[in-house]
């Protein structure tokens, strides 16, 4: 086992940058992941660690040491790919312990660790089989099993579950956070599925256009997005994101968003004026922190009109209309009508205010 730190790394393809300028620090035995929409560079900071790819900068640490110049075997890392890449030509027990036949272990011990490994991830019934004659599932579990068995220092995982169906997949992440719990081996583990991400992690990196947007503990990422980018990616439905022009009215900052105004207290004030670097700036707060009630209750709550409403699972998406924005709304059941009148609100402690031009949180 060992940490993995990445200090400014930069990969470039021709002319496109990949991977610009990623600082990393993955503590020994954490589980960590990249998360990130398609050609945001996961899987190249993936592959530099691995030693597949050379970064153009950068340094690449596992353990106590710089790794840029060790070839891939010597890193001691295991990669496990979307495609699983058994061999086909094998049955499952050899292709278990291929990897230890590569590094000349003794045959009865390489016996006994096949062994071990098919007991631990419950394929110890498939060791005879071929791949083909085994189902999406089995086959990532024996592609993690040659991963494991011969306990690297590091695991990295490139969206290993992304080919199993929707249940099978769920199933899976289950059973790879306990194994990697239990093993805790450091992994780093690449996937675009935020719901994924939230589920196994330690701590999550989000990556846009081959940068770190943050990297922070599951809880954080959600509930302190630190900026617009990280919050809008994260959440099912998204965090509603509404422009608003930062006013002083008095001594207080109120928000025009046009349609509505949002006064804010006197610390949320202070914290916008201190931070701001424009006239404008985005107010996000998630579906599940706006109100809904039909009638006006409160203060700070604006008029608005039932769009289209959606069932999920037992709560309620309501689009509302609010002049010409539209923003989502998740609740508990209510008797609502497209086109029906309704109340909206939300508490400031649950709104997060990002400068209109670099999108950082202000508070
Ligand atoms: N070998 C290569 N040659 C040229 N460009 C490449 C190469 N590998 C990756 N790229 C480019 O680098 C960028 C990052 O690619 P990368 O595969 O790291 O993204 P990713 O985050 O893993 O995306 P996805 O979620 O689609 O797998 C993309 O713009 C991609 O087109
Ligand atoms: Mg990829």
């Amino acid at each position: 086992m060992a940490s993995v730190k990445l200090v400014n790394l930069y990969k470039k393809f021709d002319r496109v940058v990949a991977v610009d300028g990623v600082t990393l620090e993955i503590p020994d035995g954490d589980f960590v992941v990249l998360l990130g929409p398609s050609g945001c560079g996961k899987t190249t900071t993936l592959r530099c660690i691995a030693g597949l790819e050379t970064p153009d900068e950068g340094e690449i640490w596992i353990g106590d040491s710089i790794v840029n110049d060790l070839p891939p075997k010597d890193r001691d890392v295991a990669m496990v790919f979307q495609n699983y890449a058994l061999y086909p030509h094998m049955k499952v027990y050899d292709n278990l312990a291929f990897p230890l036949k590569m590094r000349k272990v003794e045959k009865g011990e390489i016996d006994r660790r096949v062994k071990e490994v098919a007991d631990l991830l419950g394929i110890s019934h498939l060791l005879d089989r071929k791949p083909r004659q085994l189902s999406g599932g089995e086959q990532q579990r024996v592609a993690l099993g040659r991963a494991i068995i011969r306990r690297p220092r590091v695991f990295l995982m490139d969206e290993p579950l992304s080919n199993l169906d929707a249940k099978l997949r769920l199933f899976m992440r289950a059973e790879l956070k306990r194994l990697q719990r239990e093993l805790k081996t450091t992994t780093v583990y690449v996937t675009h599925d935020q719901a994924e991400a939230m589920a196994m992690a330690d701590k999550i990196a989000v990556m846009n256009k081959g940068k770190v947007q943050q990297y922070d503990d599951p809880n954080t990422i959600y509930s302190r997005p630190a900026n617009a980018f990280v919050a809008t990616f994260i959440g099912s439905p998204p965090m509603n994101m509404i422009k608003a022009a930062i006013k002083q009215v008095g001594g207080n900052v109120v928000l025009d968003a046009g349609s509505f105004s949002y006064t804010l207290s006197p610390e949320y004030s202070e914290a916008v004026l201190k931070g701001a670097q424009s006239s404008e700036a985005f107010l996000g707060v998630r579906p599940e922190d706006i109100r809904i009630t039909l009638e006006k209750a409160g203060s700070s709550v604006f008029q608005s009109e039932v769009y289209v409403v959606e069932h999920q699972g037992a709560n309620l998406v309501v689009d509302l209309k609010i002049d010409s924005e539209i923003i989502k709304a998740i609740t508990s059941p209510l008797p609502l009508q497209i086109g029906q009148k309704v109340w909206v609100g939300f508490e400031e402690s649950k709104i997060h205010i990002y400068d209109g031009k670099t999108e950082r949180l202000l508070v």
